[in-house]
């Protein structure tokens, strides 16, 4: 379970570059809820997912995952926890390294002790085994540099290595932006099946309001760093683009107060 309890974040505060990217933000997801985030450029979704990993610290307010308070607790010691994609394909791999390579290390990163990063045989059947279920061939090219892979390749191969570890809670920022409709589509899916499978805690940040609507159990819409719809279940399975855009007409002409506008 991930709690945000009023997040605020100023970036720059004090000076004339300030800016707020984050007002009393509280979320609540329950465990292998899957939550996608739409909202135009410097709503705050990425700052709101930055808090999460903890690669940013808010200036109010509490994250507790799984009842624990992680506030304070620096990415890297929540980062067994927490996977992650991103936008650009090259964010996510090493590129002059193999697949299995690649893989060995994401591996290791789940692992409670020690860096156990080489391959072994029985982590390259398991590797192969994963790999198979992207449907990619990728498991034929165990040893093949993943600067060669396409973008899709890689975001699939992203996707994989951010699920290795098992982790509890998955975050995903515009992670098929980059990629062409069709590959778009196939790592959207990938991500639908992985998060069912290992039942993650999923906020996953897209501009395709379709694809917002599409995946996921539950949407969420922010504007200048609040949530400003909430929907879920029978609402966002009826809910259409034309709605989204209507919202967001009405978000932007409207005086916001601190309650979020529609739920
Ligand atoms: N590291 C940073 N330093 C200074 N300002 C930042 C930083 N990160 C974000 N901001 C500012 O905070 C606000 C929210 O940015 P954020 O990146 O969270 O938006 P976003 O919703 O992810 O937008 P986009 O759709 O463009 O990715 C913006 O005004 C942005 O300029
Ligand atoms: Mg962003």
């Amino acid at each position: 379970m991930l709690e945000l309890t009023t997040i605020s974040k100023t970036f720059f505060a004090g000076t004339v570059n300030e800016r707020l990217a984050l007002r009393d933000v509280s979320l609540r997801l329950a465990p292998a809820e899957f939550v996608t985030v739409i909202g135009s450029n410097g709503a705050g979704k990425s700052t709101l997912l930055n808090i999460v990993a903890g690669a940013l610290t808010p200036d109010h307010g509490s994250v507790q995952i799984d009842g624990r308070d992680v506030t304070r607790l620096p990415d890297h010691r929540r980062a067994r926890t927490i996977g992650r994609v991103f936008q650009d394909p090259m964010a996510g791999t090493a590129p002059s390294m193999t697949i299995e390579e690649n893989l060995a290390i994401a591996y290791a990163r789940g692992q409670r002790r020690g860096l156990h990063r080489g391959v072994t045989r029985s982590k390259r059947e398991l590797f192969r085994t994963e790999l198979a279920s992207l449907e990619l061939g990728l498991e034929h090219r165990l040893k093949t540099t993943v600067g060669l892979l396409s973008g899709g390749q890689r975001q699939a191969l992203s996707l994989l290595m951010a699920t290795f570890s098992e982790p509890k809670i998955l975050l995903l920022d515009e992670h098929t932006a980059a990629l062409d409709p069709r590959r778009a589509e196939l790592v959207a899916g990938l991500t639908t099946a992985a998060v069912r499978r290992h039942r993650l805690t999923t906020l996953m940040v897209t501009h395709n309001m379709d694809q917002a609507l599409r995946l996921g159990t539950r949407l969420i819409m922010m504007h200048e760093g609040r949530i400003v719809v909430d929907i879920e279940g029978e609402r966002k399975r009826r809910a259409t683009v034309a709605d989204l855009l209507d919202a967001f007409e009405r978000v932007k002409g409207a005086e916001l107060d601190d309650r979020t506008l529609l739920q």
